[in-house]
């Protein structure tokens, strides 16, 4: 399986199942519609579907739909010809015809204009378009992969999307759940996620603490797994040391995480029990090793290593 090629940490049964579901969808020609909130990794889906299926050895190409000006997109998209518009000097071929067999994902779809909008639902249902300021008719064979962090559904509700395109996109559909909602892969995606980040930043040896650890599965990352990376490569840049501590991590993060500790205020650790009952037996016993033992039914060696471990005199 190329899976190799591009790790998808899931650990979660959620995820598990989301990567049984990439892995049905892949084989299939359908346009694929990906939904999910910023940060959870849907661009990663995108290039893992284009991996897992037929056209890997193809083009995957991207157009963000939200961050282009409406005209470009479509210039983007479709091609142009020459004098197509003020600027188009030369003929320009667009990604539909630039991804042949491939993979053509359509970032933050939502943002497409009326007019795209009404051009993109022709080239999936006839498979054809024609170039900006053309007239050849040009045939598509590349997939569509639409992503998108808005609910297409409230979006056709609202009148600011078309519901046929709607329709159309939503053919085979998947969404990544947010990281909060899939809380098994926080610290596999963290440890992974930190081998890049130390590499990039030539610190091969961080690594983080037990008690960072703890943060960061407790915190709710609002920022799915976009937040983790960036808290991790801030906290690889500004830690003095090696090992990444909570003070490596930003504010909210750390004050996030000691409230959410605190609603289990009250409850202990075993260990936190232990280390207080042979403290205490040690003390009423004056310190009598043989006593002690015997008062908490263990041996003198266990008694002595247990001493020893909890730093106790
Ligand atoms: N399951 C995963 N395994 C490994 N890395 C992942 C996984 N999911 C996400 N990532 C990584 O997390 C980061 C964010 O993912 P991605 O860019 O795919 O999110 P997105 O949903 O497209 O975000 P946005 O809505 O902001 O565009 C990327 O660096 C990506 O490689
Ligand atoms: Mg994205």
């Amino acid at each position: 399986m190329s899976a190799e090629r591009l790790p998808w940490i899931a650990e979660d049964p959620a995820s598990l199942r989301l990567l049984e579901l990439a892995q049905k969808v892949a084989a299939a020609p359908t346009t694929l519609l990906i939904s999910g909130e910023s940060g959870t990794g849907k661009d990663h889906l995108a290039r893992l579907v284009h991996e897992l299926g037929p056209r890997r050895d193809a083009p995957f190409l991207k157009i963000d739909c939200a961050s282009l000006p409406p005209n470009l997109v479509e210039s983007e998209l479709f091609g142009h010809e020459l004098g197509a518009f003020t600027g188009a000097v030369e003929r320009k071929l667009g990604r539909l015809e630039l991804g042949g067999t491939g993979t053509i994902v359509l970032d933050e779809v939502a943002a497409l204009t009326p007019g795209a909008q009404g051009k993109l639902l022709r080239v999936l249902q006839e498979r054809s378009f024609e170039r900006l300021g053309g007239t050849e008719t040009l045939h598509i064979e590349a997939r569509i992969v639409a992503l998108t962090n808005v609910d297409l559904s409230a979006a056709v509700a609202s009148g600011n999307f078309r519901e046929d395109l709607y329709f159309r996109l939503n053919v085979l559909a998947l969404r990544v759940p947010p990281l909060r909602d899939r809380r098994a892969d926080i610290l596999p995606l963290a440890d992974h996620l930190l081998v890049t980040v130390r590499s990039i930043h030539s610190h091969p040896g961080s690594h983080l603490s037990e008690a960072a650890r703890r943060m960061l599965g407790t915190y709710t990352w609002p920022g799915n797994v976009r937040e983790l990376r960036n808290a991790l490569e801030r906290a690889v840049v500004f830690s003095g040391s090696d090992t990444l501590e909570p003070a490596d991590f930003p504010d909210n993060i750390r004050a996030a995480a000691a409230g959410a500790a605190g609603s289990t205020a009250g409850l202990r650790s075993l260990e936190e029990i232990e280390r207080e009952v042979i403290a205490a037996t040690l003390e009423a016993t004056r310190y009598r090793i043989g006593r002690a033992a015997q008062a908490l039914g263990i041996s003198r060696k266990t008694l002595l290593e247990k001493r020893k471990k909890y730093g106790l005199k």
